[in-house]
């Protein structure tokens, strides 16, 4: 099967962690490196694709030919994630976005009281970005692809997550096998793509996430111009 030239592609990629203010100095977070996402954008602008990278804070420099557009918080991902995916053909939701955020960031710095030995923190549900772009009108919706970072029951979460938040593809991982995937530079995913019949999936092998990355786009590639992936 030809492979289709992905050129005048525009393909939006969230990235990293995000960062939920307890107060001006301080704030709640991830170990997320950002370096999946990173690997994805480089594999989608090599292929000759406009691509947007929305990122949370990470150390890592932008790959070439790839728009940045830096973020700190949920909220902030969620807005540019709305404003640049609607009429974009594909969308990867590769950030770790922190679940909860602070209901009321305090305006100045928090003390320690003298007399008090704990701080309730009241957090509140942040909006699931991925979801909401997978619900856009078919019109403005592009092709969606998530991420499953699992300790256990990898299939299983992988294929209610599919369902649950409308995906069209979805990207595996076990991160509970030795050495880790978070910072790591190798990666194994386990590929699993809505079919006019149902479900399909593909085990790719552990490979530097820079490979990974663009086996990841060229199938999100042919799933969006055939409906299928080889
Ligand atoms: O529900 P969970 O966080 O495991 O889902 C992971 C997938 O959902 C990833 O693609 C992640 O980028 C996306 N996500 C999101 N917004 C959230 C939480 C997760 O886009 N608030």
């Amino acid at each position: 099967r030809p492979t289709q030239s992905s050129r005048s592609r525009h393909i939006v990629i969230t990235a990293g962690p995000t960062r939920e203010a307890l107060d001006p100095v301080r704030y709640l977070s991830n170990h997320s490196s950002g370096k999946m996402g990173y690997a994805l954008a480089g594999a989608a602008a090599r292929t000759g694709a406009r691509v947007s990278l929305i990122s949370g804070p990470v150390n890592l420099p932008t790959p070439a030919g790839v728009e940045r557009i830096d973020v700190d918080s949920a909220a902030q991902m969620h807005s540019a994630a709305q404003r640049l995916a609607q009429g974009a053909d594909i969308f990867i939701g590769c950030a770790a976005v922190v679940d909860f955020r602070v209901e009321m960031p305090a305006e100045h710095k928090i003390k320690k009281r003298q007399n008090e030995d704990s701080l309730t923190l009241i957090l509140v549900k942040n909006p699931d970005i991925i979801a909401d772009i997978a619900a856009l009108p078919t019109a403005s919706r592009p092709l969606v692809v998530g991420f499953a970072a699992e300790t256990q029951d990898v299939e299983h979460y992988a294929r209610d997550k599919l369902a649950r938040k409308g995906l069209d593809m979805i990207v595996a991982n076990d991160v509970s096998q030795a050495g880790g995937v978070f910072g790591s530079d190798d990666n194994a995913a386990w590929l699993l793509w809505k079919t006019p019949d149902g479900q399909a999936s593909e085990a790719l092998p552990s490979q530097p996430k820079t490979r990974l990355a663009s086996d990841i786009i060229q199938r999100a590639l042919n799933l969006l111009a055939f409906g299928e992936t080889p």
